[in-house]
């Protein structure tokens, strides 16, 4: 029995993180489910964030995943600690490792994030990077209009170029600034525009590359990692529009998916 690592996102950003798990654990089994239908989560309030990832994290333990990677930074804010107390198998978010690869890079210990409205409302940033290291000057920026135009499938030319201007304009101004954390999954698909808007000294940290490693780490300390000879086989479950998914995902990996499957979960309401 192989069993696969389970992905979860609001929509196609977490691909961006089960791209780096196929890359570096290219024998595992990877499960990906996006709540393409409700995305985006960051405006959503906290009850309903916890809402529809418990629905998502339901629908993957029925799946038999070994492993759970919250790969939505607005999830990971608002459900990480609960989801790891309540379920048995490992559970990973992306905020944690996101943290240490930018304390890693900064030299000068002046740290931005880019994040949703909830994600940055949440502080989970500040407060997991101070945990870390109390020196640490950190600005935060929430940044609504990024979710939305990924989601649409604009992720070059004028019109993404004008989005990510008007949205990073006060980090623009900003000139201390040496290292900006992509605070949510979807923003690694649009970092060459972020690069070209960004003064190119600063250093730019997507959380994708930390997490997979993390979760390497974590299958082998915990005797976890597949071990035998089948090929590994994914899957894509979406609550949304199949196409769209499949456009946006070949975008993003310049190569077509197989198959895009509808998930259909069910409604839990959470006390
Ligand atoms: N990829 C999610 C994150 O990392 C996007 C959140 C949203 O749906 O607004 O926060």
């Amino acid at each position: 029995m192989k069993e696969p690592i389970g992905v979860i996102d609001s929509g196609v950003g977490g691909l961006t993180v089960a791209y780096e798990l196929i890359r570096q654990l290219p024998k595992e089994n990877i499960v990906y489910l996006g709540d393409t239908l409700r995305c985006p989560y960051g405006p959503r309030s906290q009850q309903e964030v916890q809402q529809f990832t418990w629905e998502m994290v339901h629908f993957l333990l029925n799946k038999n995943i070994k492993m759970l990677i919250i790969a939505c930074n607005t999830a990971t804010a608002f459900t990480l600690e609960q989801i790891q107390k309540a379920v048995s198998i490992p559970v990973l978010g992306v905020i944690q490792p996101g943290a240490r690869a930018a304390i890693n890079v900064t030299k000068n210990n002046h740290v931005a994030i880019i994040a949703t409205e909830g994600t940055i409302t949440s502080n989970a940033y500040p407060h997991v990077l101070k945990n870390i290291n109390p020196e640490l000057q950190v600005y935060s920026l929430a940044c609504p209009l990024l979710v939305p135009m990924v989601e649409q499938g604009i992720l070059n030319g004028q019109e993404a170029e004008y989005i990510v201007i008007k949205s990073l304009a006060e980090l623009r101004k900003n000139n201390l600034i040496d290292t900006l954390i992509l605070g949510c999954t979807h923003y690694p698909i649009i970092q060459h525009v972020i690069k070209k808007v960004m003064d190119e000294r600063v250093s730019i940290i997507s959380s994708g590359e930390e997490t997979a490693r993390e979760a390497s780490a974590i299958l082998d300390y915990s005797r976890m990692r597949y071990t035998g000879s089948k090929l590994p086989t994914h899957q894509f479950f979406t609550t949304g529009d199949l196409s769209q998914f499949k456009n946006v995902y070949s975008k993003i990996f310049n190569s077509e998916i197989n198959e895009v499957q509808p998930a259909l979960m069910r409604q839990i309401v959470l006390n």
